[in-house]
């Protein structure tokens, strides 16, 4: 009596779980009758206890219920079957068919498990969905990001702005051209910030720098004992430290022609020997070059190899001097000197007419030059609001129309004396010297050397840097 009801209490709790389970639970016999099937099995395969009747299970495939029956299957096979179904409602399951065998070792039944998978296969399509926007949001802010930190509020800049963002997205080399503080080295940096390769190393070379004999070792390393004087243990080259990132070849066309072969065959098959090495080591870079000169004269003059030229050049992004984008320099003169407030704990202000007289000027030594006059005013300047006396003596002539170069020192002089801008008395030292310290920055600011500064001046180069030291100007 106890057995029957135990084995009362055991039917009901299977039949129980069998109608609970949120799994579809089908059970067939050899012939892949319907033996059993519970709810969830219906719900999910779309099929109910009265579609299935007496029918087989080929005969509910051939009615179109399954595209194909895994039953079907694990009867000729044998053996336990999982396949990815879709039934006739549409819906992705996942089935799992298992054999059931007699003590003779013929299967007398087989049980399939399905699982609804639509709604993870929906699910996985939505996160996909929900990875691809977020990358492209990411994407786009980054851009915008450099469109905030990159000033180009003229057209010519703006133009510029758009070449810099299309290049970030690829990985094509890029060459920027551009006079001396026009920006190279920070449109540089900028490109591979919003790159793809942003994570990896930005390594900058700057080639002046350099002395030739040193190059090939500093570019790609050197083995051990490669050569005197070298460490024993060997060294890895700026080249190998770029790997997966970007190199950054600044003022690439100061690189010597030899130099400029072994730069060109590292460029065409991405692999380099280290000095004195005989394994290639492969790496993969991209490189961005800079230039203030104009490398397709040198080419003519067989001075750079056109070869590489066209190797570098891929995509070009000529920046134009500051002389050519006025619109930009009001914004440049007001975040620089926020920049120096903060820097400096000051709180200088400029005054509209001092913000037109300096857009007015020419820049010839562009951003940069820019950036150090505004912290020279601000920093000498004793009041709060700068005031004209406070520019230097060029920009202030700029503003009376009596260029420097134009005119002899006694017109210099006189203008000076005759109009109210300087205010009080100035002596002739004065004007010498703000002369002189105008004269030797212009020169450094476009890209002169201490030796060739004292050649073009036949003075001596000891007297060229004792100059610069006294008007503290500093030079690379
Ligand atoms: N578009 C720009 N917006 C804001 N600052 C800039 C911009 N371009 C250049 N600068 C600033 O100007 C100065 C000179 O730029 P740099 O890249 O050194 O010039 P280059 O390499 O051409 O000599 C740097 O302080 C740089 O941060
Ligand atoms: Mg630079």
């Amino acid at each position: 009596m106890t057995n029957e009801i135990e084995y009362k209490e055991r039917v009901e709790a299977l039949e129980n779980a069998f109608e609970a389970s949120y799994d579809g639970i089908h059970i067939l016999d050899s012939e892949g009758r319907t033996i059993l099937i519970n709810k969830a099995c219906q719900r999910i395969e779309g099929i109910t206890k009265e579609d299935i009747g007496n029918k087989t299970i080929s005969q509910l495939v051939e009615e179109g219920y399954y595209d194909e029956s895994v039953t079907l299957l694990v009867l000729e096979e044998k053996r336990a079957i999982t396949r990815l179904q879709r039934v006739k409602n549409g819906k992705e399951i996942l089935v799992t068919a298992m054999p059931i065998y007699d003590d003779e070792g013929e299967i007398v039944r087989v049980i399939v498990n399905s699982r609804d998978v639509t709604e993870l296969s929906e699910l996985r399509e939505e996160i996909q969905d929900k990875e691809n926007r977020i990358y492209l949001y990411e994407e786009q802010l980054s851009l915008k990001d450099m469109s905030e930190r990159v000033i180009a509020n003229s057209k010519n800049m703006r133009t510029v702005l758009k070449t810099i963002m299309s290049v970030a997205k690829v990985n094509s080399n890029a060459l920027i051209t551009g006079e001396s503080g026009t920006g190279k080295s920070f449109i540089a940096e900028m490109i591979h910030k919003n790159s793809q390769r942003k994570d990896q190393p930005f390594v900058k070379i700057d080639c002046s720098a350099i002395p030739e004999t040193l190059f090939e070792s500093e570019l790609f390393g050197y083995e051990g004992g490669a050569f005197t004087g070298a460490d024993t243990k060997g060294k890895i080259g700026l080249v190998q430290m770029a790997d997966k990132g970007t190199i950054f070849l600044d003022e690439i066309g100061e690189m010597a022609v030899a130099m400029q072969a072994k730069l060109l065959r590292f460029i065409q098959e991405k692999k380099f020997y280290r000095v004195g090495g005989n394994e290639p080591i492969e790496i993969d870079v991209r490189i961005i070059s800079a230039t203030n000169r104009n490398l397709e004269e040198m080419v003519k003059e067989r001075r750079f190899r056109e070869d590489l030229l066209y190797r570098i050049n891929v995509i070009p992004i000529d920046i134009p001097p500051l002389r050519e984008r006025k619109e930009d320099i009001p914004i440049i003169i007001i975040n620089s000197l926020k920049h120096i407030n903060e820097k400096y704990g000051l709180n200088k202000k400029i005054s509209e007419e001092i913000l037109n007289i300096m857009t007015e000027y020419e820049w010839p030594g562009n951003i940069r030059e820019l950036e150090n006059v505004i912290e020279r005013i601000a920093v000498i300047s004793s009041e709060d609001n700068l005031r004209l006396e406070d520019l230097p003596i060029k920009i202030k002539h700029n503003a009376l129309n009596a260029p420097i170069k134009k005119k002899g020192l006694d017109d210099i002089i006189n203008s000076i004396k005759g109009s109210d801008i300087t205010g009080g008395e100035i002596t002739y030292k004065e004007i010498i010297d703000e002369y002189e310290h105008d004269l030797f920055e212009t020169l450094i600011l476009k890209g002169y050397k201490p030796l060739r500064i004292a050649e073009v001046l036949s003075m001596d180069v000891t007297t060229v840097r004792r100059k610069l030291h006294k008007y503290n100007i500093r030079f690379k």
